[in-house]
């Protein structure tokens, strides 16, 4: 079969391959030929070229982990990086452990990578249709950009808990936001990046969002589609986005929703009952 996308023999790297989307995209790029090298705080079972412990809450064991990765790698090239570890927020979690999960551990692994990547090569990452207020405060998004490292943001987000708030949706705000801010420098290099905003996913994280928003609300999210999408749909939209086909599609925010933001734009899914929940259902 002729290798469209670009995967065979290509080394790649996907944080959060133990569960839900991180491990569908990790099983689906082995079935493309790639070799595929794992991070999660959670082993994996998956027949993976490596697998490094990494917790995105704690920036010397994101380190150790490339570290041990480039050690895995003989300090080769990384063609690609998936970056699909998260936590729900809504109070499940504590605020900044999902703000650094999400964010600042996601982007300080990513910096951490950058190194090994060159031309051609490409980074997507999972936000979430859970950002879509990132267009009405990126001023405030810009300065915590401005942070450097994983302690200057953790610092600039101690002293802006009015915006961190429950963590979930400021942290897939940041991810927007930061994805089309490093498309317009990353370029520059010939690296591309890029980020998905699933609609809801039937992962081990469904129950949290149901215990955390309400089934009701939950569902609101999944129109027009009608039901929840597969971590293999999901793994399908960054498997595209980081493949050989999507050479000049950079700092893009992909819906990979089955026309959830097609149907707001154009007042056909009722935002009503995502605010309001039961009370408006
Ligand atoms: N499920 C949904 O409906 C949905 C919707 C929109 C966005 N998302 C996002 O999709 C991404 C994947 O989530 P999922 O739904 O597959 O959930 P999941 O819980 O199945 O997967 C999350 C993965 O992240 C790993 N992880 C959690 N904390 C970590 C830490 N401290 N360090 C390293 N790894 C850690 C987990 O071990 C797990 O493998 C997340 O960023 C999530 O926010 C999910």
């Amino acid at each position: 079969m002729t290798d469209f996308l670009g995967y065979k023999g290509k080394r790649v790297v996907v944080s959060g391959c133990f569960s839900g989307m991180g491990e569908a995209t990790a099983r689906l790029l082995i079935e493309m030929g790639a070799e595929v090298h794992g991070l999660d705080f959670k082993p994996s079972a998956l027949p993976l070229a490596s697998f490094s412990q990494i917790d995105l809450r704690d920036p010397a064991s994101i380190e150790a982990g490339v570290k041990a990765l480039a050690k895995n790698t003989d300090s080769g090239r990384i063609d690609a990086l998936f970056n699909c570890a998260g936590l729900a927020g809504g109070g499940a979690f504590p605020a900044l452990d999902t703000f650094k999960v999400n964010f600042i551990g996601t982007r300080h692994l990513t910096e951490c990578l950058l190194p090994l990547m060159g031309e051609g090569s490409a980074i997507a990452s999972i936000a979430s249709t859970g950002g879509l207020g990132w267009s009405r405060r990126i001023p405030v998004h810009i300065e915590l950009l401005q942070t450097k490292g994983f302690d200057g943001a953790l610092a600039w987000a101690e002293a802006h808990m009015e915006h961190v708030a429950e963590g979930y949706a400021f942290s897939k705000e940041a991810v927007i936001v930061w994805t089309q801010f490093m498309g317009a420098q990353l370029i520059k290099r010939g690296i591309r990046i890029n980020c998905s905003l699933p609609s809801p996913t039937q992962t081990p994280m469904m129950a949290t969002f149901h215990a955390t928003s309400g089934k009701e609300v939950v569902d609101a999210a999944a129109e027009p589609l009608g039901r929840y999408t597969t971590p293999e749909e999901q793994a399908g939209g960054i498997i595209l986005l980081n493949s050989a086909l999507a050479g000049v599609i950079n700092g893009v925010v992909l819906p990979v929703d089955g026309g959830f933001m097609g149907g707001l734009a154009t007042g056909q899914v009722d935002i009503s009952k995502m605010m309001g929940g039961a009370k408006a259902g």
